[in-house]
């Protein structure tokens, strides 16, 4: 993933934000050390903010859609207050296993449900409300989980979305991905039943709040 701003800058910014758990760090290591595209990971700095955000909702029950190695379901789970719950939804067997595997030793573990199988079928099955969403899945769909999960938030939640800058690439869409981001980006700034600000933290995170 290229930078979109100096790396000193960046290292700076997530330097002077909270730090992960050991558990997460472990995460990010295996997955580094393990997995193909490490880098979908979000990391600390995302990561912090994800948990402030949980905070500042007072969020108690959460929506994820790609879980990967399960970095930021553990990091927000570790947020959520006791008897939260949330919700991730993973499409790859290999991916789900190992973030289970994970989950499974975080004494906030049991707050997290790992749904398998295409997320879009998933959303199908989910009963409202939620008061935040992560959406950090493939890019192609970022419309239609945009649509699909609107119902299921409640008033005032709020939409994370995450690599709402796809590396710049929003600039200069070519393949479909970058289109479909696009596409994504400008009905989140327009749409009436939401409020959108996007902010340039790593690869672009965008916060949706529900009218
Ligand atoms: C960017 S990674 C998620 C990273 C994760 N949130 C983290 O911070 O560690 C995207 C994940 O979405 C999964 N994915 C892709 N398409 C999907 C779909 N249609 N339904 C569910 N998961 C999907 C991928 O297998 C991948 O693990």
């Amino acid at each position: 993933m290229t930078p979109l701003i100096p790396e000193k800058i960046e290292h700076y910014c997530a330097s002077h934000s909270s730090t992960a758990s050991e558990l997460a760090n472990e995460i990010a290591q295996y997955t580094h050390a393990h997995c193909e595209y490490a880098q979908m990971l979000t990391g600390q700095w995302e990561g912090s903010l994800l948990r402030m955000l949980i905070g500042l909702t007072q969020a108690k029950r959460v929506l994820e859609i790609g879980t990967f190695t399960g970095y930021s379901s553990l990091t927000m789970a570790e947020a959520l207050p006791e008897g939260g719950e949330l919700v991730t939804c993973e499409i790859d067997p290999k991916n789900a296993e190992i973030a289970s595997r994970f989950h499974a030793r975080s004494p906030h573990g049991g707050k997290i449900t790992l749904v398998p199988g295409p997320a879009l079928e998933t959303l199908k099955t989910l009963i409202p409300s939620f008061d935040m969403v992560f959406l950090d899945a493939d890019k192609e769909n970022y419309l239609n989980y945009f649509e699909a999960v609107l119902p299921l938030l409640r008033t005032g939640g709020l939409i994370v979305a995450d690599n709402v800058l796809w590396s710049g690439r929003v600039l200069a869409p070519r393949a479909a991905s970058d289109k479909a981001i696009v596409a994504f980006n400008d009905t989140a700034a327009k749409d009436p039943r939401v409020e959108c600000v996007m902010l340039p933290v790593r690869d672009g995170v965008s916060l949706i709040k529900k009218r």
